[in-house]
């Protein structure tokens, strides 16, 4: 018979309940990173429309700004949505530094336990503290300038940046950094709130890392066409870097049509 039962058993005696509290900072910070990961496949698609044409870029870019409903841009609707996305990177950090290793022996220790086991998710998760590390420092750097400057985002804006300002650099690092996390993340998820279920856990473990590799490697070969196409761009755009993209059927009667 253990302690506590003993102690419950004694009148007067209060059993001391286990905190829920680390079990809800879990659930927000599953839930927070499950949504920043979603709103990453959605914000690839958004930035790789360049893919599709410097129109199709400005189009959406002008529709975030909702020119297509109040007939005018209002880029301070886009900081609005960073702000937001913000706000959600911290709280899901601030809750993450919770798992983190937090001095050398833990890391000697954690290190050593993954070389022996030569466990496959044990490592994963590894590289999900690494690159969440990695993350605090290079998406705060892209987030400020979203959240500062939305007016300057477009075919010509953005090209640029990505070129003229030396940007790729940043959006080569936090490329990697962001699709390994998010797909690691998706990952532990699945297997964490067993998601998926299955008669046979193994093989639907085997599964989902299949699924997991298979959309790393999509997203992956997306940003590095994108960012190609932007580095393109600001190649051929240096000489006139600063100005603005307006597609020729937005241009006034009689106006230079950009080419
Ligand atoms: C609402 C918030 C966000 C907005 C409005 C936004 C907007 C953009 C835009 C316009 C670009 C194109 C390049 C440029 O203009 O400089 C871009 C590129 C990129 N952003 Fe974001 N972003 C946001 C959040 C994030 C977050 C949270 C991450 C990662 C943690 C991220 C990662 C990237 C990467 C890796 C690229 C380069 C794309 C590529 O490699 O093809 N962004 N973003």
């Amino acid at each position: 018979m253990n302690t506590s039962s003993q102690a419950a058993a004694v009148p007067g005696v209060q059993r001391a309940r286990k905190s829920r509290w680390p079990a809800r900072l879990d659930w927000v910070q599953s839930a927070s990173g499950l949504v920043l990961a979603l709103f990453m496949w959605g914000h690839m698609f958004f930035v790789s429309t360049i893919l599709l044409g410097k129109d199709a870029m400005w189009t959406v870019t002008k529709a975030f700004e909702g020119y297509f409903i109040f007939g005018r841009s209002l880029p301070w609707l886009v900081s609005v949505v960073v702000a937001g996305v913000l706000l959600l990177l911290v709280v899901h950090a601030l809750l993450a530094v919770r798992k983190f290793p937090i001095n050398y022996a833990q890391v000697r220790a954690f290190r050593d336990h993954a070389n022996d086991m030569k466990h496959e998710d044990t490592t994963l998760w590894w590289w999900q503290v690494v690159t969440g590390f990695a993350l605090f420092f290079l998406a705060s750097m892209h987030l400020f300038v979203m959240l500062s400057r939305p007016d300057q985002i477009g075919p010509f804006e953005s090209a640029d940046r990505v070129w003229s300002d030396h940007y790729w650099v940043l959006y080569l690092v936090l490329l990697f950094a962001v699709e390994l996390h998010g797909g690691i993340g998706l990952y532990r998820l699945a297997v964490k709130w067993n998601w998926f279920g299955g008669a046979n856990p193994d093989a639907t473990r085997k599964k989902l890392k299949t699924l997991k590799w298979a959309l790393t490697v999509f997203f992956l070969v997306l940003g590095l066409a994108t960012l190609a196409a932007y580095i393109k761009i600001g190649i051929e755009h240096a000489p006139r870097a600063g100005e603005i993209y307006t597609p020729a059927w937005v241009q006034p009667a009689g106006a230079p049509a950009v080419k």
